[in-house]
């Protein structure tokens, strides 16, 4: 039941302040992770865990992407790759290292593929982030750490994605702990955690204005997406959902790759979105986009209200008060609702986009 939405999809981007909030139920509680409600089983494994490989595809793919940022963060080596590349490759595994796998349906063959072949690998156990309690990944895996996003009917991924990150986060905090960060700040995280739900809530009343704003893109048949850090994995995560239910052409950059190349693409006809958190990396992004203006090319920005943008000519809103630890979960909305709103004056079919089928049970 789609309710007074017009698609899931759109039903489904605003569920996530719901789902969340739900994904964190029973886990953090008054400024501390429960980790108690992982599993004993969870525990152990985490004690023991030095590294971690993570392995997915499509978007639980950029998931994994961000969470490597958080990872290395506490100080966890953390590799990430797509499960179709990794299966067919010779790999060497350090002592120590957890495989993790990131899916919605449980069932992508190749993920599943890459998980039965890690047996035999010399991994300390595996570990499924997942939506789909029966699924195969659940049953396969040694322990599970479900996200509770409720089904998801639109093709185009994006509660599931939101609360992938939440799992990713917890698992990082509970890692944190083991690396010995210190008690404050574990609880300031945690606290930026628990004030997700309502971050997203905010973000999603800029829901008119993105609809205004996706009129730019509408004529267009390419678009840029640029980020650094783990706004880098978020970027791709926006490039894909443009690409999937709008079918404009969309890539991903880090944003200091531009000059290496997709520089050439940028011109009057180039849209280039970018996310402008209020973070270290700022000043430089803030550069590359000068370099895109001085091409003409054409700039829809979401940045953090802190944020001075000094360029001649631009579009953006503003989001408020984001936290740096979640801000890519909160930052990805925008870029969901962006989508959807271009794929709407497109006249596409936006819960089931051309070619595409939700669960990926053949190779
Ligand atoms: C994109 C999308 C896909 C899936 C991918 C993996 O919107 O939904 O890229 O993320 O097929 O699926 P799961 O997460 O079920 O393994």
């Amino acid at each position: 039941d789609k309710g007074p939405y017009r698609h899931y999809m759109l039903k489904e981007i605003f569920e996530q302040p719901a789902v969340v909030a739900e994904t964190l139920e029973g886990r953090i509680h008054n400024g501390r992770l429960l980790e108690e409600s992982f599993g004993y089983e969870t525990k152990a494994l985490l004690d023991k865990t030095k590294q971690v490989q993570i392995i997915a595809c499509g978007t639980s793919y950029h998931a994994g992407m961000v969470a490597r940022y958080w990872f290395e963060e506490v100080g966890i080596p953390c590799n990430v790759e797509v499960a179709s590349e990794y299966r067919y490759r010779k790999t060497v595994v350090a002592p120590d290292t957890l495989f993790v796998t990131i899916s919605q349906s449980g069932e992508t063959a190749d993920t599943l593929a890459a998980l039965r072949s890690s047996r035999s690998q010399g991994f300390l156990g595996s570990l499924v982030i997942c939506n789909v309690p029966e699924s195969s990944l659940v049953r396969e895996s040694d322990v599970a750490l479900m996200t509770r996003a409720g089904p998801e009917i639109g093709v185009a991924s994006t509660k599931a994605f939101t609360t992938q990150l939440v799992a990713l986060r917890l698992l990082v905090l509970a890692m944190a702990r083991r690396q010995g960060i210190d008690e404050a700040q574990l609880k300031e995280w945690v606290e930026e955690l628990h004030a997700l739900p309502r971050q997203m809530e905010v973000v999603l009343q800029l829901n008119d204005a993105i609809e205004k704003m996706a009129e730019g893109f509408a004529d267009r048949s390419n678009a840029l997406f640029l980020g650094r850090g783990p706004f880098y994995p978020i970027a791709m995560e926006g490039a894909l959902k443009l690409k999937e239910i709008s079918y404009i052409h969309a890539e991903a950059y880090p944003a200091g790759e531009l000059k290496h190349g997709p520089l050439a693409l940028v011109d009057a006809e180039m849209p280039v979105v970018c996310a402008l958190p209020d973070d270290p990396l700022l000043e430089k992004v803030l550069s590359n986009l000068q370099e895109v203006r001085a091409r003409g090319g054409e700039l829809f920005l979401f940045s953090d209200k802190r944020v001075k943008i000094e360029l001649d000519n631009y579009q953006s809103l503003t989001l408020d008060d984001i936290c740096p630890t979640t801000a890519p979960i909160v930052y990805t909305v925008p870029l969901q609702l962006l989508s959807y709103y271009v794929a709407l004056l497109k006249g596409t079919d936006v819960d089931q986009p051309r070619n595409l089928a939700k669960s990926v049970t053949v190779e």
